[in-house]
């Protein structure tokens, strides 16, 4: 595999036993969150202690370990990753890495800080946006996101736009919530230029409520979908799991993330670290590796490249979201908000 080097770090190339390149990281800078929503964390959640994180200064070395080994996107998760102390320091130098090694750096946010922050981030380089939104409905979204502010979010998600940033929303389809709404976030996300990403809910973590409540397969909303507006199949991919489709009366597009009913794991080419150091290779899985320790073992970073290509060696062929029908337990202990989906 001599051949499978970075051109520039001389870098093995970081390819796992089924042949896929990891050239997407997801980096969780914080498991902490101001919102609550349902689907994603009990309303009382014990946050790991604060002594725990890595400082900004290792993850911006750890993200840098990857960028060296041919990571050519980053994106910043959380929780929320904008209620992290110093945030913008991160992306700024993360920012050193683009249009040479990196192709893009980006964030996932609920969008509740996006006021404060829009401008700066991308005077920082970021480019596109992902912000959660569920519903337009300011009662529903409080009853959604418990803690959340829907008109803060508006104007957050406004600040974005002000700021030259392009946005995506992302709304997780809910049965007996939002699922009459779907076709309204699709005339208010296209009619602001916007593209729109559905997900179905995944098993992951204890939430305190019984999540097959809420569950909806996309394939339901598809059809329905498909009574209002004519949805044409495009190539188009954002080297993530979304399948899209242009919706012809508007122009614009709809992605659909179905890790319950369709697998697109054949084509995974991610990981994700959390605020702790742990490298989770697959969403849906239990196994990881822990960076922390080669990190701080030596201010050299051989340890640290080596234990990265031991944990891609480890990669599994793709996840299994099943919910025990009997315990009605979830399939991955974890919640979302440490690994940020
Ligand atoms: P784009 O770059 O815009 O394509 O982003 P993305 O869809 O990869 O990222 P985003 O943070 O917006 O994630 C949207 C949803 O996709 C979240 O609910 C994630 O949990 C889910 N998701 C992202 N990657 C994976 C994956 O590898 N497996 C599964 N099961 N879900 C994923
Ligand atoms: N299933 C599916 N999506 C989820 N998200 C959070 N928890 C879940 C879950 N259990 C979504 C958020 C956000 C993205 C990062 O993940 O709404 O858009
Ligand atoms: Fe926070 Fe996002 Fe989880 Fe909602 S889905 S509680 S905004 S991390």
């Amino acid at each position: 595999m001599d051949d499978l080097v970075h051109p520039v770090t001389a870098e093995p190339a970081l390819v796992d036993p089924f042949g896929r390149h990891v050239s997407y990281l997801r980096v969780s800078v914080t498991d902490r969150c101001d919102f609550r929503c349902t689907y994603c964390m009990a309303e009382h959640m014990t946050f790991l202690p604060k002594r725990d994180l890595l400082s900004l200064e290792e993850l911006d070395r750890l993200c840098s370990a990857f960028v060296a080994k041919g990571v050519r996107k980053l994106r910043i998760t959380g929780g929320e990753p904008l209620v992290r102390k110093n945030i913008l320091w991160l992306f700024q130098q993360l920012s050193r890495h683009l249009g040479d090694r990196l192709d893009e750096l980006t964030l996932t946010t609920n969008g509740s800080q996006l006021a404060k922050y829009a401008r700066e981030l991308k005077a920082a380089g970021v480019e596109r946006i992902n912000v959660s939104l569920d519903t337009l409905n300011p009662a529903k979204f409080k009853a959604i996101t418990r803690w959340g502010d829907f008109a803060q979010v508006m104007a957050g998600i406004d600040a974005a736009e002000a700021a030259g940033l392009s946005v995506k929303l992302n709304a997780v389809a809910l049965k007996g919530v939002n699922e009459d709404e779907i076709g309204d976030l699709l005339a208010f996300a296209h009619g602001r230029g916007f593209d729109l990403t559905l997900i179905e809910t995944m098993p992951m973590g204890d939430i305190g409520e019984d999540r097959t409540d809420h569950y909806l397969p996309l394939s339901i909303v598809r059809a329905r979908l498909m009574d209002r507006w004519t949805l044409e199949d495009i190539a188009f991919r954002t080297g993530g799991p979304a399948r899209y489709v242009r919706v012809k009366e508007t122009g614009g597009k709809i992605g659909f993330i179905t890790p319950m009913t369709h697998n697109f794991c054949e084509s995974c080419n991610r990981v994700r670290l959390t605020c702790t150091g742990t490298l989770y290779m697959c969403l849906g899985q239990d196994d990881a590796a822990d960076l922390r320790m080669p990190l701080r073992a030596s201010s050299d970073d051989a340890p640290l490249m080596d234990a990265i290509d031991e944990a891609i060696a480890r990669k599994p062929k793709g996840h299994d979201f099943v919910i025990d029908r009997r315990t009605k337990q979830p399939a991955v202990a974890r919640h979302m908000s440490v690994t940020g989906g």
